[in-house]
């Protein structure tokens, strides 16, 4: 979600093992988290405080304690790994993902050849799961330097500094989101990647419905929405020479659970997935959809590397809800266009139509306009 009002939100590394203790759902007593944890009691009641900042909604009791009113399900690195597997992905080791070797041919042992293109097209997961951290791309960003990020999927449980397009901040619910990221090792350059975050947009879509979740559309260039309202984004960074090989960071954010007092705090309309999904649904497994997302987008950025955006653009035009539509474009320096939408070209900008005219536009905020 883009956020918001004055709220600070915090969440330390204490205050996730607070909330762990607490994931069942059952009343604590202060005395004894306290215990468990090695703090005093009014450091609990602190870091307690703090949670309720970071949209969890808890109940205080006397005599009786704390208790999680809905309880996360927070990630578990075992979980998803397991789920991986069952969706066909090849797992790296655990760890830290390699260091980057200038030439990968001087490595002795290291397959070459077809062996070596096959695992370029197709890596295996490196998957890391961490309870906080600034952001999920920015980190990959850091490390792609030194460390091999190809196939490398980081996600948390909560980020302190998450950045949204247009240099937006993007904040979460602390166990009720999903934010990852995935780097991706591509041969060419920016001009072929232009409509990589596009066909993004379509995996996020083929990973949502394979989990049971219908009903969420695409608004140019990548916001995942549901009835206009928006549940998730896509933000896609890339390093590298204009010519290639770039290095390209995939971060996607996706509201899975969020509190009613929290969606009436952000600027812009937003949903979660659980609306999506309607009332009465079994609840979103946040693993399992985490390891279908990471799954369907491996698959996504190979295609993409094979044959560029032509394979998704007659899907991601069919899933964009503004497909036809009379919208208002906001232009980055302030003007505003306006046209029907026609639907993107070959490298995923935008083409509105004004009667026979045609115009293509490479970056703006479409809205909706009353015909
Ligand atoms: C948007 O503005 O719609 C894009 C939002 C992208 C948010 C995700 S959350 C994981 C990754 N880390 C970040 O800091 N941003 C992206």
């Amino acid at each position: 979600m883009l956020c918001c009002g004055a709220r600070t939100l915090v969440l330390t590394p204490l205050g996730f093992s607070l909330l762990r203790q607490l994931s069942d759902g059952a009343f604590h007593s202060g005395e004894d988290l306290a215990a468990k944890v090695g703090l005093t009691r009014a450091r609990v009641s602190q870091l307690l405080r703090q949670a309720e900042t970071a949209g969890l909604s808890l109940e205080r009791v006397r005599g009786r304690g704390y208790r999680l009113v809905a309880a996360p399900d927070f990630l578990d690195g075992a979980a998803v790994r397991a789920a991986l597997v069952e969706y066909g992905v090849t797992l790296a080791a655990n760890g830290l993902s390699p260091l980057k070797t200038p030439n990968a041919d001087d490595d002795i042992g290291l397959p070459g050849g077809e062996a070596l293109a096959e695992i370029q097209a197709k890596p295996p997961i490196h998957l890391e799961i961490v309870d906080q951290i600034d952001s999920t791309s920015s980190e990959l960003l850091r490390r792609a330097p030194r460390r091999d990020i190809h196939g490398a999927a980081l996600a948390a449980e909560w980020q302190t500094a998450g950045r949204g397009r247009r240099g937006r901040t993007w904040n979460a619910v602390a166990g009720g989101s999903l934010t990852f990221s995935l780097g991706w090792r591509f041969e060419q350059g920016a001009g072929f990647l232009a409509g990589l975050s596009l066909a993004v947009g379509v995996g996020v879509i083929h990973a949502l419905e394979k989990e049971g979740i219908h009903g969420v559309g695409l608004k140019w260039p990548n916001d995942l929405i549901h009835r206009h309202l928006k549940v998730g984004g896509i933000l896609v960074e890339l390093n590298g020479d204009a010519l290639g090989p770039s290095t390209v960071v995939v971060g996607v954010g996706l509201n899975v659970r969020m509190p009613r007092e929290m969606k009436r705090d952000i600027a812009q309309p937003v949903s979660d997935l659980t609306s999506v999904v309607g009332r009465g649904a079994p609840a979103i497994d946040r693993n399992r959809l985490l390891a279908r997302l990471i799954a369907e987008l491996a698959g996504t950025l190979a295609t993409y590397a094979r044959d560029g955006f032509a394979p998704f653009a007659a899907e991601w035009q069919h899933r964009h809800a503004y497909q036809g539509k009379p919208v208002k474009l906001l232009l980055p320096d302030g003007a505003a266009v306006l046209g029907k939408v026609a639907g993107v070209d070959a490298s995923g900008a935008l083409v509105l139509a004004d009667g026979p005219r045609r115009a293509r536009f490479l970056a703006g905020e479409i809205s909706l306009r009353r015909a």
